[in-house]
Order: C-alpha cells, then sequence, then structure tokens
C-alpha cells in the first residue's frame, strides 16, 4: 500500500469539521480521535459526530477509539461509517473477538498500544489485526512531544509482522512532523498520523504531501 497520512482532526475547528476535512483533501486517511474522559483525561466526540463526517468527508474516517470498553462500542463505529476501527489494547477485554466484529462488519481491525504497552505479547494475534497503531505520545492530548524511546518497538514490530508474512499496517500517532516523521518510517512505519503539524501549517495540504514526501524517502532507504 505505501506510505498513507492521517491528518488528526483532534487540532482541528470542532465547529467546521466538514471544511477542516476538505482542507486535506490530499489525505489518504481521516484520523479521528474519540476520548471518553476515562481511558484518557480528555474528552471529544462519539458516534453522532462520527456519522455525520462520515457523510461530508471525502476521505474514509480511522476511528482511534481512547475509551474504556471498546469491545461494546467498536462495531458502532463501523455502522457509523469508519472505514477502520482502532481498539487499546489495554482496555480491551476480549480483543479477538472486538477484531473479528469489526472485520465482519466491514471495516478494518486495528490495534493501538501505548508508549510502555510491548507488542510481544499479541505476535499470536497479528494474523487478526488490519493495522497496529504504535503511541508515541501518551495519548490524550495533541501537540505532545514525540517519544524516541518508541523507535525500537516500531522496529520490532516490523520484524514480527514480516517474519509472519502478515499485510498489517503500522501506524504512528503522536508528535509526527517533519522533524519526526523520517526515523519513524525508517524504522519500519507505513500509515502516519499528524494533528498539529498538519492542522498549523498555512497550508494543511502541502504539509501531507511534505510528510508523505519524506516517508517515502526514508522508508525507500531502509528497503534497500
Ligand atoms: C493523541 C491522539 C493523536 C493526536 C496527535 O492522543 O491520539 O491522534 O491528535 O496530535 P499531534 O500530531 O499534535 O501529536
Ligand atoms: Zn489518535
Amino acid at each position: 500500500m505505501g506510505i498513507q497520512i492521517a491528518p488528526s482532526i483532534l487540532t482541528a475547528d470542532f465547529a467546521r469539521l466538514a471544511d477542516e476535512a476538505a482542507a486535506v483533501s490530499n489525505a489518504d486517511w481521516l484520523h479521528v480521535d474519540v476520548m471518553d474522559n476515562h481511558f484518557v483525561p480528555n474528552l471529544t466526540l462519539g458516534l453522532p459526530v462520527v456519522e455525520s463526517l462520515a457523510k461530508a468527508a471525502s476521505q474514509p474516517l480511522d476511528c482511534h477509539l481512547m475509551i474504556e470498553d471498546p469491545d461494546r462500542w467498536a462495531p458502532g463505529y463501523v455502522e457509523a461509517g469508519a472505514s477502520s476501527v482502532t481498539f487499546h489494547i489495554e482496555a480491551c477485554r476480549a480483543p479477538i473477538r472486538t477484531a473479528r466484529e469489526i472485520r465482519a462488519k466491514g471495516a478494518r481491525a486495528a490495534m493501538a498500544l501505548k508508549p510502555a504497552t510491548p507488542i510481544e505479547p499479541y505476535e499470536d494475534m497479528l494474523s487478526e489485526l488490519d493495522m497496529i497503531l504504535i503511541m508515541t505520545v501518551e495519548p490524550g492530548f495533541g501537540g505532545q512531544k514525540f517519544l524516541d524511546v518508541c523507535i525500537p518497538k516500531i522496529r520490532r514490530t516490523r520484524e514480527l509482522v514480516r517474519k509472519h508474512g502478515l499485510d498489517v499496517w503500522i501506524e504512528i500517532d503522536g508528535g509526527v512532523s517533519a522533524e519526526t516523521i523520517e526515523r519513524c518510517a525508517e524504522a519500519g512505519a507505513d500509515v502516519f498520523v499528524a494533528g498539529s503539524a498538519v492542522y498549523a501549517a498555512d497550508d494543511p495540504n502541502a504539509m501531507v504531501e511534505n510528510l508523505r514526501a519524506l516517508a517515502q524517502n526514508a522508508s525507500s532507504q531502509n528497503a534497500s
């Protein structure tokens, strides 16, 4: 699939979401951060907003659920129109069942790991997933500083995906910018969430292309 860029609307103007989606028309996905003020200390949006945004946006929605009890809520986000639904493994009681429910309803299923959560215990369930989201900040807020300590985990996740011959995407979320994207791509990531880097730019679409070019270049160097 190659490099994909998913701007996070967390840093966008929530009163103008359709316009903010249109401002990143070059993006492959629109990343939607759902927070419940329990799993993370912040509250954002839920099913009704996702349902409206799915109709208003031209890009597919990549819903990142930072909520308790994703087992109960995740399938509803597919029904609301999300094309990819990510649950946090730290909050999930039955990840295989939840991933299968997401896929059965027609979306891509993804599992997110907080910075201190290792990938290794989940090696045997990689085949149940379409994507692993590796957080490179503690989840909850945009605009935080990228945690370099997460880079080795990106590399190890890529090795596990390769070892099993799977087509599982590796998404990076948190502090992704022109300064940090290359080291993530070089380590093996292929989907990049960027909130403040994109929406604080004068031309968000130009920043999407800039990030894409940097990541493509770094990942092709890695492959050669
Ligand atoms: C943080 C969210 C991110 C956030 C990223 O918990 O999951 O998607 O919007 O924002 P930046 O790119 O500003 O770190
Ligand atoms: Zn996110």
